[in-house]
C-alpha cells in the first residue's frame, strides 16, 4: 500500500541490541558513528485509533466502536489525557524544536467530537512550539459527519481536511465495506470545501469489478469539487485483512496500470500535478506533514501504535507506542506508552532514506541525503550510479531525480538500496 501513514522502519532493520522503552536523552546524546551537522524540520502525528467499522482491506491500526458512539464505545476523555501524558513524557526528546507541521490520523479521527479535538490542539499547543501557520491536517470520513462539524474542527484550529472517500460509486463503496454510500461523500466534500482553505480527497482505483469508465467518472466527481490534494491509492491485498483471507476479484495488472495512467493524465490536466508516487496537488497544496516523512524528516508519533523517528547528532531513533488502544491508554498514563524503540543501523539508514526520497518525483540533493542519515554521499554513489545506468534515476549535478521508469519500478529501485 502507498497510503501516507508514517512510514514503518524496515522489517529488516529489527530492533537494535539498544532496543528496550524509553532511553534517556543523555544516552542518545552519547557519541555515535553517524555525523548529522543539524536535526532536521520535526513534525507531530497523533493517532486516533476508532472507525465506526472496520474496513476488510485495512491494516491500519483502527479498530470498530461498536454500534454505538457513546462515550462507552469510544472513551475519547481517557484517550485525550493519555495523548497528553504520552506527549509529556516524550517532550525531553525533542524540547525546543519548532513543530511544523501536525497530522491527526486514524483510524476515523472525525468521529472524534470538534470539543475534543480542540482540547487535543490547545494542548499540543501549550506544549511544543508550533512555527506560525503551521499545518494541521485532520482525517475524517464521511458519514461520520453532520452539518457544520468540519467548520467546528476548522474552529478547533485543524487547518486542512483529508476526506477518505475512495469511490462515489454505491456499488463500488459496499463491494469494499465502506459505511457510507456516494451522496454521503459528495455531502462531506461540500462540506469541506466550504469550510478548508485546503483539502484532500482519497480515492482508491482498482477496485472489485471496476473499469475505466468507472474509474473515469470517480475521478471526474472528485475533479467536480476543484480538490487542492488529490491522493490516488492502488487497492492493495495486506496481509492480515478481511480480503486477504477471502480475496474478491480485482483488476488485473494491466488494467490497474491503464488506470493510473488514466488518473495521472487527467488529473495533471486538471492542474494537479503528480508530486509523489501516490498525491496530486495544485501550486501551494502540497502536503507538508507527508513532504517532511518522505525527506527523511523527524516526526514525534503519539498515541496507540504510533510510529516516530527522531535524530540526534549521532544517531537516529525509531520508536512504537502500543497497539491496542486499552494497553496504550493504560500505559500512557503511566508514563510508558512507548512499548518498542531502536537506533536504526547504519547500514539500513541508505534503504530507510531512499524507501522516502524515491517517491518524490522531484528527487533529491546529494547534500540532503548526508544531512539527513549523517552519512558520508559513498554510502550510496555506486548505487545510485548503477540505478542511472539502468535509466531508473537521472543526476544533475548535486541532484538524483527518479525518472518516470523509475516510478513505474519504485519497489525495484528502492530495493537497490537495501544492505548487502
Ligand atoms: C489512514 S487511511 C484512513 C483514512 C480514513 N479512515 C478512511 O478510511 O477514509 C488513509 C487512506 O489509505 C488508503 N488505504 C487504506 N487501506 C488501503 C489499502 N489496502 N490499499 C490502498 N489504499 C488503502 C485509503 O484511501 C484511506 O483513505
Ligand atoms: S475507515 Fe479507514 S482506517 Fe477505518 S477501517 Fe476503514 S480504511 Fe481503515
Amino acid at each position: 500500500m502507498t497510503s501516507p501513514r508514517p512510514p514503518v522502519s524496515v522489517a529488516s532493520a529489527g530492533p537494535a541490541p539498544s532496543a528496550g522503552p524509553a532511553q534517556t536523552l543523555a544516552h542518545l546524546m552519547r557519541p555515535g558513528t553517524l555525523q548529522l551537522p543539524s536535526l532536521p524540520p520535526l513534525s507531530l502525528y497523533v493517532h486516533l485509533p476508532w472507525c465506526l467499522r472496520k474496513c476488510p482491506y485495512c491494516d491500519f491500526n483502527s479498530h470498530a466502536v461498536g454500534a454505538a458512539t457513546s462515550a462507552e464505545a469510544l472513551p475519547e476523555a481517557r484517550y485525550l489525557d493519555a495523548l497528553v501524558a504520552d506527549l509529556d513524557a516524550a517532550l525531553p526528546l525533542v524540547w525546543g524544536r519548532p513543530v511544523h507541521t501536525v497530522f491527526i490520523g486514524g483510524g476515523t479521527p472525525s468521529l472524534f467530537s470538534p470539543e475534543g479535538i480542540d482540547r487535543l490542539i490547545a494542548a499540543v499547543r501549550a506544549r511544543l512550539p508550533l512555527v506560525p501557520a503551521a499545518e494541521i491536517t485532520l482525517e475524517a470520513n464521511p458519514g461520520t459527519f453532520e452539518r457544520d462539524r468540519f467548520r467546528a474542527f476548522r474552529d478547533a484550529g485543524v487547518t486542512r481536511l483529508s476526506v477518505g472517500v475512495q469511490s462515489f460509486d454505491d456499488e463500488a463503496l459496499r463491494r469494499i465495506g465502506r459505511v457510507h454510500d456516494g451522496a454521503q461523500a459528495r455531502a462531506a466534500l461540500e462540506e469541506a470545501a466550504r469550510a478548508f482553505d485546503t483539502f484532500n480527497i482519497d480515492l482508491m482505483y482498482a477496485l472489485p469489478g471496476q473499469g475505466l469508465a468507472d474509474l473515469r467518472a470517480d475521478l471526474d466527481t472528485a475533479l467536480s469539487f476543484a480538490p487542492p490534494h488529490l491522493s490516488l491509492y492502488h487497492l492493495t491485498l495486506e496481509p492480515n485483512t478481511a480480503f486477504a483471507a477471502n480475496p474478491p476479484a480485482l483488476p488485473d495488472d494491466d488494467l490497474a496500470s491503464d488506470m493510473l495512467d488514466l488518473l495521472t493524465a487527467r488529473a495533471t490536466a486538471a492542474g494537479l500535478q503528480r508530486y509523489e508516487v501516490s498525491a496530486y496537488a495544485r501550486p501551494g497544496h502540497r502536503c507538508r506533514h507527508n513532504l517532511n516523512y518522505w525527506q527523511f524528516g523527524d516526526y514525534l508519533g503519539i498515541g496507540a501504535g504510533a510510529h516516530g523517528k527522531l535524530s540526534f547528532p549521532h544517531r537516529v531513533l525509531r520508536q512504537v507506542r502500543w497497539r491496542e488502544p486499552a494497553r496504550y491508554m493504560q500505559e500512557a498514563l503511566a508514563g510508558r506508552a512507548v512499548s518498542n524503540e531502536h537506533e536504526v543501523a547504519r547500514r539500513d539508514l541508505p534503504f530507510e532514506y531512499m524507501i522516502n526520497q524515491l517517491r518524490l518525483a522531484e528527487g533529491f540533493e546529494r547534500a540532503r541525503f548526508c544531512e539527513r542519515t549523517g552519512l558520508p554521499w559513498s554510502a550510496v554513489e555506486a548505487t545510485i550510479e548503477r540505478a542511472r545506468a539502468q535509466g531508473l534515476v537521472v543526476r544533475e549535478g548535486d541532484f538524483v531525480q527518479p525518472t518516470p521508469r523509475g516510478f513505474d519500478f519504485l519497489s525495484d529501485l528502492q530495493a537497490m538500496f537495501l544492505p548487502g
